[in-house]
């Protein structure tokens, strides 16, 4: 019955979450369930991530961040780190020309730091192309740690105010610092799905999370759809934002 387009009915697409942040959980417990590698479970979880882009680009999402490695997944075995890296580069060097058919611009969010030159050199040449792009943003969170993130704008302000002596440190607030993070250019997150049961944010987007709703699935992420993403996006809807005031 809530197939596709029913659901679709249902959008009111005058509340449409302009920033979406997906925590892409459960390739693992996925491929294990069937018997699988965990490479394999992360290779089903690319055609959700197919899926779900198009699907937001269709209601008329503005942005879109996935989150793909954490900082923290360095200490997975070599393999499975090497693979999933790997999996991420090979995927959207294949993807990209598509993406850019689909207005879509891609861009990385995450630390440089440890991550491989071919990995750095052939995404950046990649996002470049889509750059001028006027569709759905959508942000790769690889090797991306909210704490990390806050420690790296931290360095450049304070290389900032070192070098350009006119920051004065009674102007640093929220808006300012904010300007320091790899989410600069975006707005802040309206809703956050994770998948596979956890619920938990694992280090994801903790500033930018500081108001957003969450909505959380059992269902392990290669197996999570159009329909699913609609349910959140519905769900949303329903909710009563507040910020601290009184609605
Ligand atoms: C999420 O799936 C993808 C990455 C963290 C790279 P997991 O690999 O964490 O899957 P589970 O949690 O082991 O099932
Ligand atoms: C969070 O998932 C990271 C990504 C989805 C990329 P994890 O599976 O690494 O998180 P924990 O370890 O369960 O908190
Ligand atoms: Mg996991």
């Amino acid at each position: 019955m809530n197939n596709k387009n029913e659901l679709l009915k249902e959008i009111d697409s005058r509340r449409i979450p302009r920033h979406i942040a997906i925590i892409m959980d459960g390739n693992g417990r996925w491929a294990k369930k069937h018997g699988y590698s965990r490479l394999r479970g992360h290779q089903e979880g690319v055609k959700a991530v197919r899926k779900i882009v198009e699907i937001a680009g269709q209601i008329g999402v503005d942005y879109l961040t996935l989150y793909a490695f954490s900082t923290e997944n360095w200490r997975r075995p070599k393999d499975e780190v090497i693979g999933v890296i790997n999996l991420i580069r090979r995927t959207l060097l294949k993807e990209i020309d598509n993406l850019d058919k689909n207005n879509v611009v891609v861009q990385f969010i995450g630390s440089k730091d440890k991550m491989d030159k071919k990995f750095l050199k052939d995404t950046k040449i990649a996002c470049a192309k889509t750059k001028n792009n006027t569709g759905l943003h959508l942000s790769l969170a690889v090797n991306y740690g909210g704490r990390l993130e806050i420690i790296e704008s931290i360095r450049k302000l304070v290389l900032d105010i070192q070098q350009k002596k006119e920051i004065d440190v009674k102007n640093i607030d929220e808006q300012m610092f904010s300007k320091y993070l790899y989410t600069k250019d975006m707005p802040e997150v309206d809703l956050v799905i994770r998948t596979s049961g956890e619920q938990r944010l694992s280090n994801f987007l903790i500033w930018q999370s500081a108001y957003s709703e969450f909505w959380f699935t059992n269902t392990f992420w290669p197996d999570f759809g159009a329909e699913e993403f609609l349910q959140a996006v519905i769900e949303y809807q329903h909710r009563t934002r507040k910020f601290g005031g009184i609605k």
